[in-house]
């Protein structure tokens, strides 16, 4: 089948208002630029003619400038899910503007097909290579493509030339069945394939091809610093450790590692300890690091669900795919975080909260307990089910004016029954099988900024009797101090 080369503005105007559109991609990596540039100014023009516009939109995870960015700025996002990183999205999202559904990444392919959510009417997938037949290669994230490929009505095709695609072959493509016929999901290792290496789509949907070259949006990482540094160091004498202990088996177990800075950060020092051994990775976003450490001999494969790398290290892995493509495997993320799969391979999972208390709470997601930052991401997927959850963060934010450790979470994303460790640059507070008081006293001594240790002490003797000492009139007495005076360390304990 002879498909049709159109235009990104022509592609736009195929899309109405109160449209729903499933994006392909994971974080900016293998998401379609071009079309929704087209969108946006589409959007401003209906508003500027006084005509209501704004669409629905699925994406795998956070996205580049030119989806969320864009469409954020022209006013035209009807809702949202499942995560998002954009400021223009997220001051949208916060002022109420667009709605927002946080979501399990894992969850948003299953949800739509179990009719949950409104069915797509659009899916726009960026690809490197495309047949006659609808084989599609797909570029550097996969995210929920294949489910919203087989369910929107219609395709748009963003054809990258960017994208080489001899790419073919890092890709395995699968969708389990929905219950009650879904079976185990037949991965026992980070390397096994399950599905094949293209994406097949319905050649008589496709509405047409729009032809580009443009490269990932994906943003230079910040340089890690001394906190990131220590929190990295921490983690991996911890994880050696484990190891010594017998905890960990000598051969060491499939990592997870979170998104940004720290994960970097984290996954360097573990590459840099002599005791932790050449590591598979079973992850959602592979960044820079680890492309560092398969150079170093120090990470053997790497299953994710997107190339999250910046421009240089994309640039590196498409000119040496020989070296690369057999050890890297990009899947779904329906796949890539899967419950199921993090329990059988028994995950080491590292993530960044925002905000933890001292009972081993956490909130990763609203700043204060109000503004959205980002969304929970596949945090809760990997933590939840994995053999040793870590969360890192640095002990205190905006210099010192807030505890990164408070008396209890102003959101709650992960509960102390998923959360194992918590590691900041003070330290390590190892919650296994330890009681609220005992966890409490664990954190306060090794994790919290010594500015703020003497203020929860304070805390915990103010709590009232009981399993957990809570003390409801002053548990979120951090905040409301920030909220008035901007700044934690003027809370008065005098009043409870
Ligand atoms: N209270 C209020 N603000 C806080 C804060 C707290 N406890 N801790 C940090 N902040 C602020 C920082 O000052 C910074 O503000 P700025 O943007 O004005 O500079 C902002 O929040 C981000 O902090 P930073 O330390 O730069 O965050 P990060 O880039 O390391 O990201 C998360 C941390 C939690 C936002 C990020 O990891 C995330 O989105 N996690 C959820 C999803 C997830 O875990 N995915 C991984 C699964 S694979």
């Amino acid at each position: 089948m002879a498909f049709q080369t159109i235009t990104a503005q022509e592609a736009a105007n195929l899309i109405k208002n109160d449209d729903v559109i499933g994006f392909s991609g994971f974080t900016a990596a293998g998401c379609p630029k071009d079309v929704t540039r087209a969108l946006a100014a589409k959007a401003e023009a209906e508003h500027a003619a006084g005509n209501p516009f704004k669409v629905g939109i699925y994406t795998g995870a956070s996205t580049g400038d030119s989806i969320d960015g864009a469409l954020a700025r022209a006013h035209a996002v009807k809702f949202r899910s499942p995560y998002q990183s954009n400021k223009d999205l997220r001051n949208e999202l916060n002022s109420h503007g667009a709605h927002y559904f946080d979501l399990h990444l894992s969850e948003l392919a299953q949800y739509l097909r179990y009719g949950f959510l409104p069915k797509p009417n659009w899916a726009i997938i960026e690809a490197a290579d495309i047949s006659a037949d609808g084989k599609i290669i797909l570029t550097s994230g996969v995210g929920i493509t294949p489910t919203v490929a087989r369910l929107a009505d219609r395709i748009i095709i963003e054809l990258n030339r960017y994208h080489p695609k001899e790419t073919a072959g890092m890709h395995d493509i699968y969708e389990p069945a929905d219950p009650p016929f879904r079976r185990e999901i037949p991965v026992y290792s980070p390397s096994d394939r399950i599905g094949v290496p293209y994406l097949q789509v319905d050649p008589s949907k496709i509405a047409g091809i729009v032809e580009t070259n443009l490269p990932n949006e994906v943003g230079a990482f910040t340089p890690s610093d001394k906190v990131t540094d220590t929190i990295g160091y921490n983690v991996a004498s911890f994880l050696s450790s484990e190891i010594r202990a017998g905890r960990i088996p000598k051969t060491f177990l499939p990592v997870q590692s979170g998104v940004g800075n720290v994960a970097n950060a984290v996954l360097g020092a573990m590459g840099a300890n002599p005791d932790i051994p050449p590591f598979e990775i079973y992850t959602e976003v592979i960044q820079d690091a680890v492309v560092t450490l398969m150079l170093e001999g120090n990470v053997r494969f790497a299953s994710g669900c997107s190339l999250t790398l910046s421009t240089p290290a994309l640039e590196n892995v498409y000119a040496n795919l020989s070296v690369f493509k057999p050890k890297l495997l990009l899947r779904p993320q329906e796949i890539s975080n899967n419950p199921e799969i993090a329990r059988r391979l028994g995950l080491i999972s590292i993530n960044t909260a925002l905000e933890a208390d001292i009972f081993g709470n956490i909130n990763s997601t609203h700043v204060l307990g109000t503004k959205m930052m980002n969304g929970i991401g596949g945090s809760g997927d990997f933590c939840r089910n994995a053999y040793l959850s870590i969360f890192t963060t640095p002990s205190i934010a905006k210099e010192g004016k807030i505890s990164s450790i408070v008396p209890m979470v102003s959101h709650l994303d992960h509960s102390e029954h998923s959360v194992k460790i918590l590691i900041t640059e003070h330290g390590v507070a190892d919650l296994r099988g330890k009681s609220p008081v005992q966890r409490a006293k664990e954190i306060i001594d090794n994790c919290v900024a010594p500015e703020y240790r003497g203020m929860l002490n304070d805390y915990l003797n103010l709590g009232q009797k009981g399993h957990t000492p809570q003390n409801m009139a002053a548990a979120l007495a951090f905040h409301d101090t920030f909220n008035k005076t901007g700044d934690m360390r003027l809370t008065d304990w005098s009043k409870y």
